[in-house]
């Protein structure tokens, strides 16, 4: 870690003399301490991801349908984000008619959690940035009719999720365009809102300072640099708790989403991942 950050430090002080002016457009390796590492190394096995054994990264029991494995649920396709670099590979959270949760039987749901996160632990308190990235599957398109949840923070006590990033129709809530990738804070009150691309990576992070209750938002498309696009602003982030990244998607016609309403047969949707990690912005440091 120590040896990647110094050599970062030197590609990055290179780029910036060779061409002060010009934005980076290139692949950036993380510049701050990482706290969680989700990055897939390339040619990493399906079933490394099965069990504790060999997951390293993600917690290999939650979140999934009850009588699916990892290896079944993920899928890499030959793609890599800004973060990514050489080294790591997209990860795309696939669902079926199979990702159903515990009794859950209103959603269908397959998330990712960073095998070291805790409720109480580091991941919610002081300062930290989770970056992710997105692309879309073209054989495997989500419907946007439904809502879906796909990035999130949610309370130690699951009564909320302090930051949500979500697409499609949310429900209860009209105004919100359901082609737009939405962030919002606990409440449901917009924080950034952006159209989905459905060619090109968009690149995603949030800045969540748990001590003064703030939340920064930076966005970008393709290789280019990360962009302040909204805040800092004030968003009540107490309650401590985890992250959660995959899909999770409602169902339609009803008022109760966890167990009841609609979901279509033969489902096979897909949300691509890259460049997944957090940071440590104690000291004001995020990768862009
Ligand atoms: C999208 O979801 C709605 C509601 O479940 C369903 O009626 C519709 O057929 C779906 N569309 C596609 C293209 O799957």
């Amino acid at each position: 870690m120590f040896t990647q950050n110094l050599l970062s430090l030197a590609v990055a002080a290179s780029t910036a003399f060779a061409a002060p002016h010009s934005p980076i457009t290139a692949r950036a390796e993380p510049k701050c301490p990482i706290v969680f590492d989700g990055r897939v190394p390339v040619d990493t096995a399906p079933t490394f991801f099965d069990t504790y054994a060999t997951n390293t990264i993600f917690n290999p029991d939650y979140v999934k349908g009850n009588d699916l494995k990892w290896s079944g649920i993920l899928k890499f396709p030959d793609a890599s984000s800004r973060f990514d670099g050489e080294e790591y590979t997209a990860v795309e959270v696939t669902i079926s008619d199979q990702s159903i949760f515990q009794q859950q039987n209103g959603f269908r749901r397959a998330g990712l959690q960073f095998l070291r996160d805790s409720p109480d632990g580091p991941g919610g308190k002081g300062v930290k940035t989770l970056h992710w990235s997105v692309k879309q599957d073209p054989g495997r398109p989500l419907n946007l009719t439904h809502e879906y949840l796909n990035v999130w923070h949610e309370t130690a006590d699951y009564s909320a999720n302090q930051i949500q990033f979500q697409t499609g129709t949310l429900i209860g809530k009209s105004g919100a365009d359901k082609n737009n990738f939405k962030v919002l804070d606990r409440n449901g009150n917009s924080l950034y809102s952006v159209p989905m691309d459905m060619t090109m990576w968009q690149n995603f992070a949030a800045k969540l300072d748990f001590n003064r209750n703030q939340v920064t938002i930076y966005y970008s498309t393709g290789m280019s640099e990360l962009k302040l696009v909204a805040g800092p602003q004030y968003v009540n982030l107490a309650g401590g708790g985890q992250y959660q990244i995959g899909i999770l998607k409602k169902p339609t016609g009803t008022s109760d989403v966890v167990n009841g309403g609609y979901q279509e047969r033969n489902l096979d949707e897909g949300q691509i991942y890259g460049g997944l990690f957090l940071e440590d912005s104690a000291d004001g440091c995020v990768s862009l």
